[in-house]
């Protein structure tokens, strides 16, 4: 059972074992197959989504290894296969090289990583843990120069027995969670490429910067000052401290950076001890704040984590937070008008008349796909405007319907069933509880939905839906066409006539992931005999042709190896043809990905090496052979300086 244990384990400060407990989603309304009770099969469901292109035969299979060398695409690379190694493979030819790792002073006068004398002063001045979105913003800002930006770079969360030696579990101490908590957030640097192509981080730029679970952050927009975002510490409901499972997130064509916070549930504790009549109560149920005490303790210490004590805290993480990360005086802001669930990510694009359009996925299993289109529209190079254009427009959550086509449903107080009879008396109200008006609204659920992001050059929206095994034969759909989908999926989502901001779209299936010797592999009808094993995709980026690459979150579990990176064509003759670019080191999930402006360098974070071991008994050494294994950011280029992949 190497597959069960290694979930189990993955999930522990992931998700505070989501994937174990019942799904928070207890709303009835139905998935697709039982709204339509048609008497579809699931061989039916295939031909709908998918056309006659599946066969549902058993394919040839080459061991694992799909060697194809270029085809007539010009992307020149030889794949990868999967691995199991605890270093960084890449094909022949491309060079690796650490850039920042956690624990490297962020700042001149930072003290130097010191893993048996950790304290949270010394980590809130170093670079934080469990690295996962990464975005180059250029220096100078606007430009498109390549050899010179800022990385910004979420800390999604703690692995606590990979970073301290004596780790009592359920018992940390205060300075444990301390420094747990200065590793959380975000961080930036300068990063520079030498005259060789080596690229390294300046210490002393003044650029640098930690944000953590303790840098105060304004609350924006409709949600600003409810009386659910007042807590004792911030009584007018305006000023959070910290932000928290910073997993995903964007970048805005005005250069400032989204960084979402995902699983907060995990750091709340003793939902229960809420009066039942509580309105409260059932928001808190809805998003899975855990009734008893959390996995991690850290309500042991600080109040503001035990809900009996200061039960609106909740409500103050679970939004999308902008920050300017070209003003290191900048106080992040978290942009109530994006909604709040469990933000994978929020990818941004302009639309047709230059309003805003972002894209978000809540990552768990059965819940929604979402959008934000902004109300007024951007105006380039005027910064002071464009930093007021995330408070204000309406956010939409997604319905598929199984005949390829879809709807964005508003989610706009007064609307449809969003009414005080419902228990929505204001727009803020709506934010504050985004999953349950979406519920309400019949959105469709969805296996994970995780990144979404679309194609710079053909304005197709993907959609990556990670994994569900929940999922049972009765409750399978055209979106989600698979039960027990331990290998996800990827969806492409046209929007009518090409722009962002309307309210219909097209949709199909591009992926189905997994070992394509399965039957129900897909991808993209492209002969499945060429193409590498994939599971569990998670992070997406495009480089310069608009290929897709793919970093993915759980194959230890779904294949048995480590999780990797892939790039494949979305359109022409090698539509489909996805081929391993990297393999992350052992325990590992592979993020990022984010490319220069020039596409030469690749940069991708290593989170969480060694995920699943302990200090006592560690399974990765990675990067530098030492113990603990430390999450870090990786340079990718090509030795002759060519754009990467091609
Ligand atoms: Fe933090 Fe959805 O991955
Ligand atoms: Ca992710
Ligand atoms: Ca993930």
């Amino acid at each position: 059972m190497r597959g069960q244990w290694t979930f189990r384990q993955l999930c522990r400060w992931k998700c505070a074992y989501s994937c174990f407990q019942e799904p928070a989603n207890f709303s009835d309304n139905a998935t697709m197959a039982e709204i339509l009770q048609e008497a579809l099969t699931r061989r039916e469901f295939f031909r709908t989504v998918l056309g006659a292109a599946v066969v549902l035969g058993t394919p040839v299979w080459l061991d694992g290894l799909a060697r194809e060398a270029a085809g007539s695409d010009g992307l020149g690379f030889i794949p990868v296969g999967l691995s199991r190694e605890d270093r960084v493979v890449v094909p022949a030819g491309y060079l690796t090289r650490v850039v920042v790792r956690w624990g490297d002073p962020v700042f001149a006068d930072a003290p130097p990583f010191d893993p048996r004398r950790q304290t949270a002063e010394a980590q809130a001045r170093q670079f934080g843990y469990n690295c996962d979105f990464v975005s180059f913003l250029a220096l100078p800002g606007g430009s498109r120069a390549a050899g010179r930006g800022l990385l910004w770079v979420n800390h999604e969360y703690t692995n606590p027995e990979l970073m301290f030696f004596e780790y009592p579990a359920g018992r940390p101490t205060r300075e444990m969670v301390d420094v747990e908590l200065a590793a959380h957030g975000g961080t930036i640097v300068e990063v520079r490429q030498a005259p060789d192509g080596a690229w390294s981080y300046l210490r002393d730029s003044r650029y640098n910067r930690r944000i953590t679970g303790e840098t105060p952050c304004l609350v924006t927009g409709p949600a600003a000052g409810h009386a659910w975002m007042r807590t004792r510490e911030d009584p007018a409901g305006l000023r959070v401290r910290g932000t928290l499972n910073n997993c995903a997130g964007g970048k805005t064509p005005w250069g400032t950076v989204l960084t979402c916070e995902e699983n907060f549930h995990q750091y709340f504790a003793n939902a229960a001890q809420l009066p039942a009549d509580d309105p409260r109560v059932r928001v808190h149920a809805r998003y899975g704040i855990p009734r008893g005490p959390s996995e991690r303790r850290w309500e042991l210490h600080y109040e503001r984590f035990d809900v009996s004590q200061e039960p609106n805290e909740p409500f103050r993480f679970g939004w999308v937070v902008e920050v300017d990360p070209y003003d290191p005086t900048f106080v992040p802001r978290k942009r109530t008008a994006l909604g709040r669930f469990k933000h994978e990510g929020a990818t941004v694009v302009v639309s047709r008349d230059g309003r805003v359009v972002v894209y978000s996925g809540d990552d768990e299993r059965f819940e929604y796909v979402y959008k934000f289109v902004s109300s007024k529209a951007y105006r380039p190079g005027d910064r002071a405007h464009n930093l007021t254009l995330l408070d204000e427009g309406t956010l939409y959550v997604a319905r598929f319907y199984p005949d390829g086509s879809g709807e964005w449903l508003p989610l706009v107080f007064g609307h449809g069933p969003l009414t005080p009879e419902n228990g929505f008396g204001s727009q803020a109200d709506v934010l504050l509880n985004t999953r349950g008006a979406a519920d309400l609204l019949g959105a469709t659920k969805m296996d994970r939905p995780e990144d979404i992001e679309a194609s710079p050059v053909t304005g197709t929206v993907y959609v990556v839906c990670t994994n569900n095994d929940r999922r049972t034969a009765s409750q399978v759909d055209p979106p989600n066409p698979r039960a027990v989908n331990r290998h996800g999926h990827v969806l492409e989502l046209f929007e009518a006539g090409g722009d962002h901001a309307v309210t219909r779209f097209r949709w199909q299936v591009f992926l189905l992931c997994g070992n394509p010797r399965d039957p129900d592999a897909y991808f993209a009808g492209y002969p499945k005999e060429r193409v590498s094993p994939i599971s569990c995709p998670d992070n997406i980026t495009f480089d310069r042709a608009g290929n897709l690459w793919i970093a993915t979150d759980g194959q230890p579990a779904a294949l048995g190896y480590n999780d990797a990176l892939y790039m494949t064509p979305v359109s022409g003759p090698e539509r489909g043809r996805v081929r391993q670019f990297l393999s992350g080191p052992i325990g590992s999930e592979v993020c990022g990905p984010e490319f220069t402006p020039d596409f030469r360098t690749l940069f991708v974070a290593i989170q969480h090496p060694g995920e699943g071991g302990a200090l006592q008994q560690v399974s990765s050494r990675w990067p530098d052979g030492t113990v603990p294994p430390r999450p870090a950011v990786v340079a990718v280029r090509h030795g002759e300086g060519r754009e990467v992949g091609t």
